[in-house]
């Protein structure tokens, strides 16, 4: 892959965009418009500038870096990349009007995926011009970080398409971990109801935030607590993903607990909005009961 194109410039976009860029290959970052995507650019701008201070990048890779990722005002660029990446918000209405945006300028033998977090692969190939070269590439935040990287092919997805995607998950630097197209795939199938258990633990008044997150720290070496992690992944997201998990499976296990419902519904949604299960407001997380 030379050329990708991410579609979303938020937590997730952003990291996958800095992530490739940092790796030698050319972005284009696209929103809902060009201030968005540019505003996209000025956050990356900003993690890899406190890189620089902090002595992990040279001056001026930060500034190859920054000057592979190109904003861009729609899809029509895109029909230069060998790969889009859809990392929108989970919610399959966006994503489908996104993939089917996207597919009027998919190049021939270009692959489309989806950062979904637990949507189906299989059903939303449906709205890409060509479900063999659709798949799901799940990036964990944060992306330049984490060190792995889920493949999931849907029903119809070739061969060829994963192989391609599973080099270049590996030319990131990461691991891969290859799933079948079941809900949650691997990882969000085992972490969510962990956190989803956290906060019934909590509604019950087990224990506090602070006790639940040190035992989860301390007690299993976590490097944070589930409900700082539910609050770092945004609550809406845990949400989205359990919501998914429930219907499609019909399991009553994956029930969302109903304070994390309370506290979506209150906006209180993590950290991107100053409170979650803990108050960011004032820099460092303080817990809020
Ligand atoms: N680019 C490159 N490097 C970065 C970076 C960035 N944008 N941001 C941070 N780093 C590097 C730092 O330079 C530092 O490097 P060093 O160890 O060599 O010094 C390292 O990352 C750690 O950063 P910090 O020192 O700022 O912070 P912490 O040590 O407190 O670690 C954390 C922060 C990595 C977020 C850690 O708390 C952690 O691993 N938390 C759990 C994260 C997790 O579980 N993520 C998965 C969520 S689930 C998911 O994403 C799936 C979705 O579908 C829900």
């Amino acid at each position: 892959m030379r050329n990708v194109a991410v579609i979303g410039a938020g937590q997730m976009g952003t990291g996958i965009a800095q992530t490739v860029a940092w790796h030698g290959m050319k972005v284009m970052l696209a929103d809902v418009d060009l201030d968005r995507a540019e505003a996209g650019k000025a956050n990356i701008e900003k993690a890899v500038t406190r890189l620089v201070g902090r002595g992990k990048l040279e001056a001026d890779e930060a500034e190859a870096l920054l000057g592979r990722i190109t904003p861009v005002p729609d899809y029509a660029p895109m029909e230069a990349a060998d790969l889009i990446i859809e990392a929108a918000t989970e919610k399959e209405e966006i994503k489908q009007a996104i993939f089917e945006g996207a597919s009027r300028v998919l190049g021939q033998g270009a692959i489309m995926a989806s950062n979904t977090s637990s949507i189906p692969i299989t059903r939303m190939a449906n709205h890409s011009p060509d479900p063999k070269r659709f798949i799901g590439l799940h990036f964990f935040n944060p992306v330049p970080v984490m060190g792995l990287i889920e493949v999931i092919p849907g029903l119809a997805t070739s061969q060829e398409t994963t192989d391609a995607v599973i080099a270049f998950a590996r030319g990131l630097g990461k691991e891969v971990v290859l799933s079948q197209d079941e809900p949650g795939f691997v990882v969000n199938r085992i972490l969510l109801p962990m956190i989803n258990e956290a906060v019934f633990v909590l509604g019950q008044s087990t224990a506090g935030i602070e006790d639940i997150d040190k035992g989860c720290r301390l007690g299993l070496n976590h490097p944070m607590g589930p409900l700082q992690l539910a609050d770092f992944v945004g609550l809406d997201t845990c949400l989205d993903i359990l919501m998914v998990l429930y219907k499609t499976t019909r399991d009553s296990k994956y029930r969302p607990a109903p304070l994390l419902v309370k506290y979506v519904e209150a906006g209180w949604l993590g950290r991107k909005t100053g409170r979650g299960f803990y108050d960011y407001t004032g820099g460092a997380p303080v817990p809020t009961r």
